[in-house]
């Protein structure tokens, strides 16, 4: 190679490299997506979009929510993982995309534990046992009663095999030893619909997606299944209080990006995530919701990870066990 060319590739690369640490330095320039691996309307669509407010507003650029649904939420996730790591594309993912999926997908095209880069958890979401609003039971023990009866006949909805209501819906059926129908949705947002239309009789889904049904009459609860109330539904027991001790369980959402976005961008929106849940407004909104807001220490990427690798490790054994088929 003459000493021209050689001096013409240095030059090239060296531009190469300037306009990387320009872009990144400068990241956003344009809006930024953010798969929802479910429908709109649902719990991670409204996690995503509150948080995704006021993220927006950090960064200078809009977070644009696309929802990308199927496959309990991995249609989406495998989007997100594959898109450019440009910090351009970003996900909101969840327990059953990130934890329960590995044991149910086997041909699964991400693994949750190193092929994402992680960003932070987004809130925790306690899960509540509702069913339509006729629904012939007035506390938890009835419902027990009236479903062990008639399992059979009854409708439980879903957002697809996998997914957090999926995953929580098996646990407790498992745990009561029956064999509802399961009606899989796009997420648990259209379930909602046909839930509060009595076209399906009951479901165990996020806080977030119901509690306004619930308090507004639309819809029944029997029972939360975390230790303590949620100061969203003060009346409403805990699985523990109305007798089911044995079913405690709750989600997260959390936001990650693919695995090789740059630490200069990912680091700019793991600050826009932490302001965003520091701000008062964002708070009350997750909050008013039933919502948990991860405290500063549980909230960024490493927890995120150790959380993930926790979560696979949790569920994988409890939907081998409840005998659910994967995909
Ligand atoms: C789920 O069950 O995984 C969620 O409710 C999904 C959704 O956001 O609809």
């Amino acid at each position: 190679m003459n000493k021209m060319k050689r001096t013409a590739l240095v030059a090239a690369a060296l531009g190469l490299a300037a306009t990387g640490a320009y872009a990144q330095g400068n990241y956003p320039q344009r809006p930024i997506t953010m798969v929802v691996p479910f429908a709109a309307g649902g719990p991670t669509d409204v996690i995503a979009r509150i948080v995704g407010d006021h993220m927006s507003r950090t960064l200078g650029q809009q977070i644009v929510v696309e929802n990308v649904v199927g496959a309990g939420g991995t249609t989406g996730m495998t989007r997100a993982v594959q898109a450019a790591p440009d910090g351009y594309t970003i996900a909101m993912g969840h327990m059953g995309t990130q934890g329960a999926a590995p044991a149910l997908y086997p041909n699964l095209k991400y693994d949750p534990t190193k092929d994402f880069q992680p960003i932070g958890m987004a809130a925790g979401t306690p899960i509540v046992i509702v069913a339509k609003k006729d629904f012939p039971a007035k506390d938890l023990k009835g419902f027990i009663d009236n479903v062990k009866a008639n399992a059979t006949k009854l409708n439980m909805a879903h957002a697809g095999v996998g997914s957090v209501s999926h995953t929580t819906g098996v646990l407790l059926n498992s745990i009561l030893d029956i064999k509802p129908t399961m009606v899989a949705y796009r997420g648990t947002g259209p379930a909602l619909n046909d839930l509060m239309s009595g076209q399906v009789d009951f479901m165990t889904d996020q806080i977030v997606n119901v509690a306004p049904q619930i308090t507004g009459g639309n819809i029944k609860a029997y029972a939360i299944a975390t230790p303590e109330r949620s100061p969203a539904l003060p009346d409403l027991p805990t699985t523990k209080e109305a007798g089911l001790t044995t079913y405690e369980v709750s989600a997260w959402n959390a936001i990650f990006a693919p695995k090789a976005t740059p630490k200069e961008i990912t680091a700019k929106l793991v600050d826009a995530l932490d302001k965003a849940l520091d701000d008062e407004t964002t708070r009350k909104r997750i909050l008013d919701l039933g919502g948990v807001i991860p405290d500063k220490k549980g909230r960024g990427p490493e927890s995120l990870q150790k959380l993930v690798e926790s979560e696979v490790a949790r569920w994988t054994p409890v939907l081998k066990a409840a005998g659910v088929v994967g995909q």
